[in-house]
């Protein structure tokens, strides 16, 4: 095996539980809980109720170590589980690197992304409780093609919202989903509140589709609202991605010194690193993580900790986390998944506990990665995993400075086949360079609204 490239496991060994790592946080206090938006009290289950059936709600919640996976969904992941490991020698060659390069590839699921890991779940769950329709927001096309894929399985209708500049950049997406049956919507789009409330930024953003989204689920009691990230379950449904990287590291006989992976929201980080986290947290591994970041939105690296809305408009409960603002719609940048002002609450805890490191990376470097690493393995990579491919050829470079041959891992969660756009544009030169100026966290920032402060 020792020339091996592709590390596949077979139908059987895929995860049978999901991995829960609010059972393993480090320090004695619980994590900060969200807040109700309008009493500013700790949101209950019960407040959760009129978006998310309850057997998610419970999950959001859970302390349990471990979650049992209905096997109605294990029946769908068949579909494309357990997906390749792979070992980029090609890249390592290219890159004259000592360092061992492995890459856990989620971009063979049906939507070409991780984000069906969760959108199954959720689907499964919300049909199970008689819920009719799903709502959501989507910005590079992943998620909304993942849930509108998921619906259909599970015989729900299911209405997206599409961030304004991704709908302009990746029609096919559009297609995408509607050859699953979804309804699409440019945001913001004058369907909603919301929406309508937002006009002065065609472009849109993640916030502001999220806020029509929620508008329209809390107003029908047979329709919920869906997210494909940030929240505690979608992270926990996400860990069949680095428990099945744990086994294939397994079998390439090797153990990650750093594991990489791009964060918009935190849930394909989540996926891979926390399985490998809880070895760190349990007995003490000494795996390094690093989490990747545009610079046009640098929520981890720049970000204030603080308790803020998940939407812009304020419909959402206020969450604990690293936060450019509710206010902050970034500049239309093509890695349209990472375009989000917050984060995980779970993934901030872990970054300001120093368990994580992050890294922001701007387009063109980001790009001339990706295109470095379509090259020598092939695969062309989306936009957003382009980001820890970035921080992969850094720790590569670092490895062949020290002269050791240091075992890196990450997460290719998603091909760019419907991103060729952004390709064209940065082949051509004219990718543009977006930063993020003090200006625009001041003014990101004033929006944060009154909450407790966090320590
Ligand atoms: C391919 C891809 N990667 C990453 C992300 C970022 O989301 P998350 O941080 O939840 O993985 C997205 C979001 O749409 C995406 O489509």
């Amino acid at each position: 095996m020792s020339d091996a490239v592709k590390f596949i496991l077979a139908e059987q060994d895929i995860p049978t539980h999901w991995v829960n790592l609010m059972a393993d946080l480090p320090g004695d206090e619980p994590p900060p809980p969200p807040l109700h938006p309008g009493t500013k009290e700790p949101a209950g289950p019960e407040d959760l109720a009129p978006l998310f059936p309850m057997n998610l709600i419970m999950q959001e919640v859970s302390t349990e170590p471990e979650i049992e996976i209905p096997d109605e969904v294990r029946e769908v992941y068949k579909l494309w589980r357990p997906t390749p490991l792979y070992r980029a020698r090609r890249l390592e060659r290219a890159l004259d690197t000592p360092a061992h390069i492995y890459y856990k590839y989620e971009g063979v699921s049906p939507a070409g992304s991780h984000k069906p890991n969760t959108a199954v779940a959720q689907a499964y769950e919300n049909a199970a409780a008689g819920i009719k329709k799903l709502t959501t927001e989507t910005g590079a096309g992943q998620w909304g093609s993942a849930l509108a894929f998921a619906c259909q399985l599970f015989g729900l209708e299911c209405e997206v919202w599409m961030v304004g500049s991704s709908y302009d950049q990746k029609p096919y997406r559009r297609s995408m989903m509607e050859t699953w049956g979804a309804t699409v919507h440019r945001s913001p789009s004058d369907l909603t509140e919301a929406g309508r409330s937002q006009r002065e930024h065609p472009t849109g953003s993640l916030g502001i589709a999220i806020s029509e989204a929620v508008e329209v689920a809390a107003q029908d009691p047979h329709t919920n609202y869906s997210l494909g990230s940030v929240l505690n379950h979608v992270l926990l449904h996400q860990t069949v991605i680095g428990q099945e990287a744990l086994a294939q590291m397994a079998q390439a006989g090797e153990e990650p010194d750093v594991v990489v992976a791009c964060v918009g929201g935190g849930s394909n980080f989540g996926g891979l690193a926390f399985p490998f986290l809880r070895r760190v947290l349990r007995d003490g591994a000494r795996t390094r993580f690093v989490a990747a970041e545009p610079a046009a939105c640098p929520t981890l690296t720049r970000g204030v900790y603080a308790y803020d809305f998940g939407d812009t408009v304020g419909l959402t409960p206020l969450m604990p986390m690293y936060t450019l603002g509710h206010g902050f719609v970034p500049p239309p940048v093509h890695a349209g998944g990472l375009r989000y002002h917050g984060d995980s609450p779970l993934l901030c805890g872990l970054v300001k506990a120093g368990l994580v490191e992050a890294r922001a990376y701007r387009q063109n470097e980001t790009f001339e990665a990706a295109v470095k690493f379509a090259r020598s393995e092939g695969i062309i990579p989306a936009p957003e995993p382009a980001h820890a491919i970035r921080a992969v050829l850094e720790e590569a470079q670092a490895a062949r400075e020290a002269g050791e041959e240091r075992v890196i891992l990450f997460g290719l969660c998603g091909h760019g086949n419907f991103d060729l756009s952004a390709y064209d544009a940065y082949l051509g030169g004219q990718l543009e360079d977006p930063q993020f100026s003090e200006a625009d966290l001041e003014a990101a920032l004033a929006s944060l609204p009154e909450a407790p402060a966090l320590t």
